[in-house]
Parts: C-alpha cells; structure tokens; sequence
C-alpha cells in the first residue's frame, strides 16, 4: 500500500536549503537515511543524490502526518511538503550544508517501503566487496561512491568538448566484429543466422579507426567499451572504456600535444590543478634501465644500476654464470635501510620471487665492512668500482639480482615500488606524468615460441631500424608511446603502418603467413592500397583516469557496475548457462 506521486511536485533538491528559505513551503522527496524519535517529535534524514535535509513530524503540527510517521523505516522513499523553519538553537549541524533549517511536515507520501538494507548506506562502513557487489545498485546510495560517479560524468564531459574543440568527430565503431588483437583473449558471440560463425567483440576499435583515418574523417573520437578476456586484476576489468583517438597527416608530437592539453583540461576542470607541459619523456630503455619497469613511477628516485660489467669475472658464480648467459646483474640501493631484519630482507625476497627472480642477494654497507653473504666474493677493486657505481655509504642496503634482463629489471622494479611506498619517497597528492617511447616493436613469447607485437601489429617501426626487421627483429624500435601517471599506464598509442608492403613485413615478421595475414587482414591490407594518409593515435583507459582523478586504487570504485576477479556480475549472476533450446538455435553443443 503506497501512495502516488499524483499533487505532489518537488520543490527542492535536499542539499539546497538554507536560513535564507525560512518561512517558504517546499516539497522534498527521497530515501530515510535515519529517523529518530525524540518525545513524541520524530525526525527524519532525507537524502537525495544530492544532499540531506532534516524534516520534522511534530503531532502539534499535524497529528494524522506524525501518526503515519510512525511506520516509516530507514531507505523508505518519501515525498514530503512542509514549511522551512530555523532549527531550535543547539541544534545546528555546521557539518551539513542545509543544517541551520528543517522542515516542519504538513504532508507525508510514503511512495515505497523498503526491506531492511543489508548493510548501511554511509561511506566507511565495514562491509565486503562481494557484499557490496552483490547489491550495487543500494551499494551506489552511499555517498562517496556517487561522487565517483559524477566525476565520472564531468572527466567525460571534459574530454568531449575538449576534442569538439579541437574539430574530432565522435563516431561510433560496431561491437559485433571480427578479431582485433591486442594481446588478450577475444570474447567471442556466435552467429544463430551463420551457424558455425562467430563475431569478436573488439578488444579496441583499432582497425575501424585507421578505416575512418583512410575514409578521410581527419580527426576521430570516442568513449568506447573494449572487451579483453584477461587475467583480471585491480587495474583490470573484462569491459572497460576507452578514450580512443585517431589523426590523419600526423607524428607522435602532435598527438602527444593533444593528449597532453586533454590531462590539462580534465586536471583543471576536476581537480583545480593546473599541468606543466610538455609531459617528461623517456624511451622505453631508460624507463626500463633506470626504474625496471615500463611504467615507472616517477615521483621519487631509488633508481637501479646495471652492475653486470664489474661482477663479471666476480668469484660469486651466481653474478658471474648469469653475465655469462647474455643476463644482467642490476642494483638497488635502499639508503638508510641497514636496520632492516633478516625476516624483512626474507620478505622482500619472497616478493622479487613473485616475478620470477631466483635470489635476492644483499649487502649491508656498515661503517668499517660490508655485511653480506656474499661480500666475501668481490676482490677489493671490484668492492671500490660497486661503491662507486650504486653510491654505497654507511647505512645503506644494496639488493642485486642476476637474471635475464626482463626479469632482473621487472623484479628490481617491483621492489622499488614497494620501498618508494614503504619508505614515505611518494607524495600522494602529487601527479607525475611521464611518456615512454621508442618502445621493442616486438617480443619473444616462450610459452608461444613465437614473435607477438608489443603493442598491436599495425604500429609503425622506426624507419632507421627498418632494414633489421627480418635480420633482427627483436632489435627494432616502434613509434609506440605511452602515457604513464604515477606507474600506472593510463593511455597508449602510436603512429600506424599506412602502406601495404611494410604493413605485410611486419606480419610476416611476426610469423604470419601471406594466407592468413589475408584472410584476418586482408581488408586492411587492401585498405592500405586505396589512398592511406599519415595516421597516427591514442587511447586511455578512462577507468584508470578516472580512479586516479578520485583517488581510488580500484576502478572497480568508478565503474557503476563492474565485474569481479573471476568476470562475473554478482548483481545479475552473468555469466549463466545457455537453455539447451539456445544452444540448438546457435548449433552448438556443450563439451562440459
Ligand atoms: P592499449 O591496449 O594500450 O591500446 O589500451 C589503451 C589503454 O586502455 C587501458 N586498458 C584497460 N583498462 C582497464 N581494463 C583493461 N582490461 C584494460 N586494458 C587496457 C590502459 C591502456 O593504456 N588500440 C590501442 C590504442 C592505440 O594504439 O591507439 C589500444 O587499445 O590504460
Ligand atoms: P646461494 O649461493 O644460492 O646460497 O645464494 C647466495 C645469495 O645470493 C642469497 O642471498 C640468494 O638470495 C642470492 N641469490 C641467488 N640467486 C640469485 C640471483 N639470481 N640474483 C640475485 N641474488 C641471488
């Protein structure tokens, strides 16, 4: 039993009311926060998007209004008219933009029960994502959570009319499409009308893209939802958004121009922070040498040294054998960190472990002598050339590690992340944006014993490594850069491949035969044959942007409703299994 909305209009938003509205009869509507009773005068906290007023059943004011006040519960959906009134003193809230007023009812709708909440809809309660996820949509009452949405909303706004401004046309790219790799796993649908058929849907809209680029639109945006069947994580998400941008008859500065005017704008506007340009930039082997990782964070130092060429005759077989094998021995300096323990050094190597690592070996620099297990290896003039090198003094605590490069440098790079937190280095409130170019246009997949694009395989080599793409591929350089903000990739793009012949080398070399590259890119490829000017583009996670601009680590917090690690909805239940009817219609059969 539940009244009508019918002669009830709103007045007023429940954020809005203030001194200056004392005496004015309003109508407000929304959901309990909370009701108190207080002899006999019951107050309610009601709350839109917006805000809370206080309103007020008092039986002195309308008795039949304060008896059916009674029965209102926490979450119940209310319209109530009333006149605005000063609240009695001592009883103001300066904490509430509306708490010098509260409205006397004189009229009381009760639109909707609601159940009991499972849990309460104020900011730092103590309550389970799964929870939360499982019932998002009264998880996206609370209020900070909604802020995170609206902010949403206004970093998309920016962007829009920044690129409007700038002559981009939003375009939209199909969903239901073929294989558009990215290096994830695609979600496939398959085809009831062509049995045996199945869409992709786009991990990007990549290709469509540099078609619009080749059909002469020029300037090309959109935000758009990709699909990435990957191993999730808290950065990661199976659909996410993009910002995706595409420019014909340009080079890596002009798209680097207008990225950098777009974090500008979405900085000021969101946050009041006003960016230097040009953003720092460094190549994929400086940001990789110096911070081990190719999303360094750059906000403070603790930068690693490449060690290899002294302890490479070292008697410490470890360092010397990995020399040896074309590996590298690279070095961290944890200055002042001599007091670390043996269980904390354990810990430390448990997490280089994580990246493959196979030792963590360390040397505490004390005043007269090292202290290490392996000090006793180095001859004195390999010691001086070390301190040297890494900067060694009294106090400090060296980490090596021996490996391949790829894992020394990755797993020396996590562990500087994880002293630059530990040890105080980062400024939180600090956003240090860095490029990184000139990234390997390809890499070696073990598992695959196979070539595979760093980037995707449309992204242009450096024409001055060209000739080595089939000689030495590994070597080559692409025109890939990406944008990282605080070491985490916000955004990559690169100048694309706009002729056939190179565009076929590069598949070729990335062991794609003439037929297949045919058959997944041949209207590409002919594409490229029908007048394809200079293009080149972006993309950003706007999930990650948008976790960043709201302080959140999770962009499950930005996402209105987003998946688990496993990629499920615990809302809806998706994914579910299919009737056997459906299967039938789409001629297909399960293997489980
Ligand atoms: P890339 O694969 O680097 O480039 O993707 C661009 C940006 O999208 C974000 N991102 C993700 N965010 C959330 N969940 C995911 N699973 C996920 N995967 C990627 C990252 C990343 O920097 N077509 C190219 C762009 C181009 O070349 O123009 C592309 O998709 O922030
Ligand atoms: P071991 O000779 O195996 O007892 O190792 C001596 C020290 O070297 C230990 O502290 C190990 O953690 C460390 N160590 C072993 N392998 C490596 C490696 N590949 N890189 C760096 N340190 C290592």
């Amino acid at each position: 039993m539940s009244d009508k909305l019918e002669e009830m209009r709103r007045t007023h938003h429940c954020c809005i009311l203030g001194s200056s509205d004392v005496g004015k009869e309003v109508v407000l509507m929304g959901w309990v926060q909370r009701r108190r009773d207080h002899g006999g005068v019951i107050f309610v906290d009601l709350r839109d998007r917006r805000g809370i007023t206080q309103v007020v059943f008092n039986p002195l004011v309308d008795e039949a209004v304060h008896e059916k006040a009674h029965g209102i519960r926490n979450e119940f959906v209310l319209g109530v008219r009333g006149r605005v009134d000063h609240r009695p003193e001592g009883m103001t809230n300066p904490n509430l933009v509306t708490g010098e007023i509260e409205v006397m009812v004189t009229e009381l709708k009760i639109f909707n029960e609601a159940k009991t909440p499972p849990f309460l809809i104020e900011d730092d309660i103590e309550v389970s994502e799964t929870v939360r996820l499982a019932h998002r949509h009264i998880d996206l009452r609370r209020p900070a959570i909604q802020a995170n949405l609206l902010r949403r909303h206004q970093a998309a706004q920016t962007v829009r009319k920044y690129l409007n401004n700038l002559d981009f046309i939003e375009a939209e790219t199909p969903v239901l499409t073929r294989s558009t790799p990215e290096g994830a796993r695609d979600y496939l649908v398959p085809s009831r009308v062509n049995p045996g058929m199945f869409y992709a849907l786009p991990q990007s809209p990549q290709l469509f893209k540099q078609l619009l680029m080749i059909a002469g639109l020029d300037r090309y945006y959109q935000i758009v939802k990709c699909f990435r069947d990957e191993d999730l994580r808290a950065d990661r998400q199976p659909e996410f958004t993009q910002i995706d941008l595409e420019m014909s008859f340009v080079g890596e500065e002009d798209v680097m121009a207008v990225a950098e005017g777009m974090m500008q704008s979405l900085f000021s506007n969101i946050l009041d922070l006003e960016l230097n340009t040009p953003f720092d930039r460094l190549t994929y082997a400086e940001a990789v040498g110096r911070y081990g990782l190719d999303k360094p964070d750059v906000r403070f130092g603790l930068e690693l040294a490449d060690v290899s060429d002294i302890v490479a005759a070292s008697g410490f077989k470890v360092f010397s054998g990995a020399v040896e094998k074309g590996g590298v021995v690279k070095a961290l300096n944890a200055k002042g960190c001599i007091d670390f323990s043996r269980k904390e050094i354990d810990d430390l190597t448990a997490l280089t472990a994580v990246y493959r690592a196979k030792g963590l070996a360390w040397i505490k620099v004390r005043e007269d002598a090292w202290q290490s297990p392996i000090a006793k290896f180095f001859t004195d003039e390999e010691k001086t050339a070390l301190a040297g090198r890494i900067d060694m003094a009294p106090g400090d605590l060296v980490f090596f590690v021996a490996d391949a490069p790829g894992v020394a440098n990755e797993a020396l790079g996590h562990l500087r992340n994880h002293l630059g937190s530990r040890l105080g280095h980062i400024d939180e409130n600090e956003f240090r944006f860095v490029w990184v170019t000139e990234f390997p246009l390809l890499e070696y997949d073990e598992s695959e014993k196979r070539y595979q694009a760093l980037h995707h395989p449309f992204t242009a080599p450096l024409e001055e490594d060209y000739d080595r793409l089939e000689k030495d591929p590994l070597s080559v350089r692409s025109r890939a850069y990406d944008l990282v903000l605080n070491g985490s990739e916000i955004g990559g793009g690169s100048i694309r491949i706009h002729q056939r012949e190179l565009q076929e080398r590069v598949l070729s070399a990335l062991g794609i035969s003439a037929e297949v590259a045919e058959e997944k890119f041949g209207f590409l490829l002919s594409a490229l044959e029908s007048g394809a000017p200079p293009h080149g583009g972006i993309a950003f996670g706007f999930d990650r942007l948008v976790a960043l601009l709201c302080g959140q680590r999770s962009i499950r917090e930005v996402i209105a409703f987003p998946k688990t690690q496993k990629a499920a909805c615990l809302l809806t239940g998706a994914p579910s299994a299919a009737t056997k009817a459906q299967l039938e219609e789409l001629s297909l059969r399960m293997m489980l």
